[in-house]
């Protein structure tokens, strides 16, 4: 019922289509009755009459009752569809919305492709059951309606008779379909029975020899029989009951034919009247179908609905709190620490950063390096302890602010299927081709220079024309328009050979002078150009300092450093 009210509140503003799709279907079913009329009229006044005016007559009102059911079958075929349409089209826009906005972790947690199936397979049915609901149940709905009257109005004796008769036929209808059913369920069991024997008699076979075999021997007998029987008697209520569906058919035709052919043959109703009666009876039969088959979606429609609000109700990120414009002092992690689904990932954090500064996190994989870092612009949450921003706590600031400020280069590169342009433009939307450029040009990536439409080439899907280390330049290049107060560099440089890792490294050096730098790392040759490196280890720091402290230290810097100065 929730789910109902949901699309009745999404459908309401679109009451103007609603009520031509209304008007269409009452169109539609009238026309219908005109047609009985027709047919009764047809036979009355032209096969038994002969009346040759009332031929021409009754082409004429052919034609516009034909005309007017055009209309009908427009303004249902159209405007329903047309409502659920741009119902759809709110629907995707808010679900594309929702998930952008969602918590990253959210996000995460849920499976791809029951998030794509949703936005594709279940507004897919939507539109389905909203066209069995909007179009063909409610026309047919209210050709039942038309039918009934025109019935009534026709012969309301006869119509009165089958209607009593009705709930006779179907009683008696279920009273055969029970039985039919219990004899097959019996016969389901007494199999299920006789395999189990077998299984048993299988699986004890050694000692069974043993015993008495003819005992064994009586109890299958009574087994096999049951399923015998029990077979015998399905088939037979099955061939019973399908003959008593067609008993009752034909008794209601015979009914028909008997009582209408009586009342015409006493003069009552005329032969016309008693034609446009069966046809009319048809097309009620039909439409019955319909409209309790439109019913059932009613229920199909439900579970949809929900699963489409899954989306819609994603818990949202909240975009409120104190603007954020730039780093003034320091940025101080404050015992952080971070458990996710029972692990703990970092553990006791304590770490500033004054602004301008360039540091480095060490560690090896999984450690907990990026989950430090992704903190700052709320890719991660949920963390206990502090992080101050300045004089603020992180979650005090508007998050579309801060992370207005914050750079990140990853590994992960996304490339849209788009231009380069595009591409670039995403990180500075008012950036001149110049500026493009230049940034391209910072960022070391000749290649585009080979590129044939040069800033308008399209980059193919996920990026596929580019290497891994093309796709990386034209991330970094992102970050020079970006121009960002905070960079991140998570392993942001490792698709790079040595030599375009140096030249990149220098070009941000000097981009990045005054800003604060966090980068994390593999390559220890390029982290001469931090002011203070932290090691992790198991989500914990481990040693903290400059680069020669750490080296005179001797601890896991040391070891690491020295490592990857032999290798
Ligand atoms: N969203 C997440 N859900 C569960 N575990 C995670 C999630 N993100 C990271 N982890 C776990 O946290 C640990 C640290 O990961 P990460 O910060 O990526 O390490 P690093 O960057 O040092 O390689 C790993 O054990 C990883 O499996
Ligand atoms: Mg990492």
């Amino acid at each position: 019922m929730e789910e109902l009210k949901f699309l009745y509140s999404r459908l309401k503003k679109y009451y103007l289509f609603i009520i031509l799709a209304l008007i269409g279907s009452i169109l539609e079913g009238a026309t219908y009755s005109g047609l009985t009329f027709i047919l009764k009229d047809m036979i009355d006044k032209v096969f038994i009459e002969k009346d040759i005016n009332k031929l021409k007559l009754i082409i004429i009102l052919l034609i516009i009752v034909v005309l007017f059911r055009q209309i009908g079958l427009f303004l249902k075929g159209f405007a329903f569809p047309y409502a659920s349409y741009r119902l759809l089209y709110e629907l995707r826009e808010d679900m594309f919305n929702s998930i952008l906005n969602a918590l990253p972790y959210e996000i995460q947690k849920r499976n791809l492709g029951d998030i794509i199936s949703k936005l594709t397979n279940d507004l897919n049915s939507l539109k389905d059951s909203l066209y069995k609901l909007g179009v063909d149940f409610l026309s047919q709905f209210f050709v039942v309606v038309f039918m009934v009257g025109v019935l009534i109005y026709l012969d309301w004796k006869l119509f009165v008779s089958i209607l009593i008769a009705i709930p006779l036929f179907t009683l008696s209808l279920s009273f055969f379909g029970k039985i039919r059913q219990r004899y097959s369920k019996r016969f389901q069991e007494s199999m299920a029975d006789y395999t189990q024997f077998i299984s048993q008699t299988v699986q004890g076979f050694e000692i069974l020899k043993l015993f008495n075999i003819s005992f064994i021997k009586n109890k299958f007998k009574d087994v096999n029989k049951k399923v015998f029987k029990n077979q015998s008697k399905s088939t037979l209520f099955d061939v019973v009951y399908l003959s008593s569906v067609e008993i009752i058919a034909y008794s209601m035709v015979a009914f028909i034919i008997f009582y209408g052919g009586y009342r015409i043959i006493k003069g009552e109703i005329t032969t016309g009247q008693f034609f446009a009666f069966l046809g009319a009876l048809l097309l009620l039969v039909n439409s019955i179908q319909f409209v309790y088959k439109g019913l059932l979606h009613i229920k199909i429609i439900q579970p949809v609905v929900r699963r489409i609000q899954d989306i819609l109700n994603l818990p949202q990120e909240k975009d409120e709190g104190i603007k954020f414009k730039g780093l003034k002092k320091q940025i101080v992690y404050k015992n952080v620490s971070l458990e996710i689904d029972g692990n703990k990932i970092l553990k006791d954090i304590n770490l500033s950063i004054k602004s301008g500064q360039k540091l480095a996190i060490v560690g090896l994989t999984g450690s907990g390096k990026s989950t430090l870092v992704k903190l700052l612009p709320a890719l991660v949450k949920g963390y206990r302890g502090e992080i101050f921003i300045d004089e603020h706590e992180l979650k005090e600031y508007k998050l579309s602010s801060l992370r207005r400020h914050i750079g990140m280069i990853s590994q992960e590169v996304f490339i849209f299927n788009d231009t380069l342009r595009n591409n670039l433009l995403i990180a500075k939307p008012d950036a001149t081709d110049e500026q493009l450029l230049q940034a391209l040009k910072k960022a070391k990536a000749d290649f585009v220079e080979k590129l044939e439409n040069g800033l308008d080439t399209v980059l193919g899907e996920k990026g596929s024309r580019l290497s891994g280390g093309e796709k990386q330049r034209i991330s970094i290049a992102r970050i020079f328009l970006k121009n960002p107060e905070i960079l991140i560099i998570d392993e942001g440089t490792s698709a790079l050979d040595v030599e375009t890792e140096e030249y990149i490294m220098d070009e941000i050096k000097n981009h990045f002078k005054d800003k604060t730098i966090l980068m994390i790392t593999h390559r220890l040759s390029i982290i001469d150009i931090v002011d203070k490196i932290v090691v992790i280890e198991n989500g914990k720091i481990i040693e903290e300092g400059s680069f020669s402290e750490l080296i005179e230290k001797k601890g896991t810097f040391y070891r690491f450093y020295t490592l990857s100065q032999n290798g």
